[in-house]
């Protein structure tokens, strides 16, 4: 099951119709809509081993050594928590957000606009586990699939991007991300999404 996700698949949908007409004309101008079916079953199972996997090391991490070391922890164990997800599901995924706190998380043009949505979406009342979109580029030698899944403020995030943090947290995260953005959510509030890249191969 996903989401109908209209406006922010114009844009790649007419990438397509525009490299599609540039390109050899025998070559089909989509993917086989079971392949695309496959990506995101791909990329949902996923996100569904990340997710328990970054909270696992976050309640580990704040368990040993309270939120400033857990900060440390975030750091390190996010991208290769997220990197070795990828791998094994041979895809590409992280986290990002419209207001990052690692600048290497930050949202491009696609990402950007679907988190939009999904924040409008969920200020008209949607239920968070609605949020959900995807989109089909294509690329050199197939196609790109794109997805992503909003992920909301829990109260326990609220530690380390909340309104109001401690000031020994506080001073560490000036320290570690001088262009931090990820501080003031309320819980309850689109805290960012979770981001995948599939590609499927023409043929
Ligand atoms: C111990 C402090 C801490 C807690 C608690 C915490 N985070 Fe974070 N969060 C971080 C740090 C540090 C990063 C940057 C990680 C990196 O460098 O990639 C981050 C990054 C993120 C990002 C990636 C986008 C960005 O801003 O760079 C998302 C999304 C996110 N956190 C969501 C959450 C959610 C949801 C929760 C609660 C389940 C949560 N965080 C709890 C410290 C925390």
């Amino acid at each position: 099951m996903h989401t109908d996700f209209r406006r922010a698949s114009v844009l790649p949908l007419l990438t397509l119709a525009v490299f599609s007409a540039c390109s050899d004309s025998n070559a089909p101008d989509a993917p086989p809509p079971e392949k695309v079916e496959a990506a995101l079953v791909r990329a949902r199972n996923a996100a569904g081993a990340l997710a328990p996997q970054l909270m696992g090391a976050l309640g580990e991490a704040l368990g040993a050594g309270g939120p400033v070391k857990a900060l440390e922890v975030c750091q390190m164990r996010a991208p290769q928590i997220a990197s070795a997800v990828g791998a094994e599901q041979q895809l590409e995924i992280g986290r990002t957000a419209l207001r990052v706190r690692n600048p290497s998380n930050a949202a491009d043009e696609w990402e950007r606009g679907v988190l939009e949505d999904f924040a409008q979406r969920l200020t008209a009342g949607a239920d968070a586990n609605s949020l959900e979109a995807h989109s089909v580029e294509a690329q050199d030698g197939g196609w790109r699939v794109r997805w992503m899944r909003g992920i909301v403020l829990q109260p326990l995030c609220a530690t380390c991007h909340g309104e109001e943090l401690a000031p020994d947290l506080r001073a560490e995260l000036a320290r570690r991300y001088p262009s931090d953005q990820a501080t003031g959510f309320k819980p309850g509030e689109l805290r960012g999404a979770f981001t995948a890249s599939v590609t499927i191969p023409r043929g």
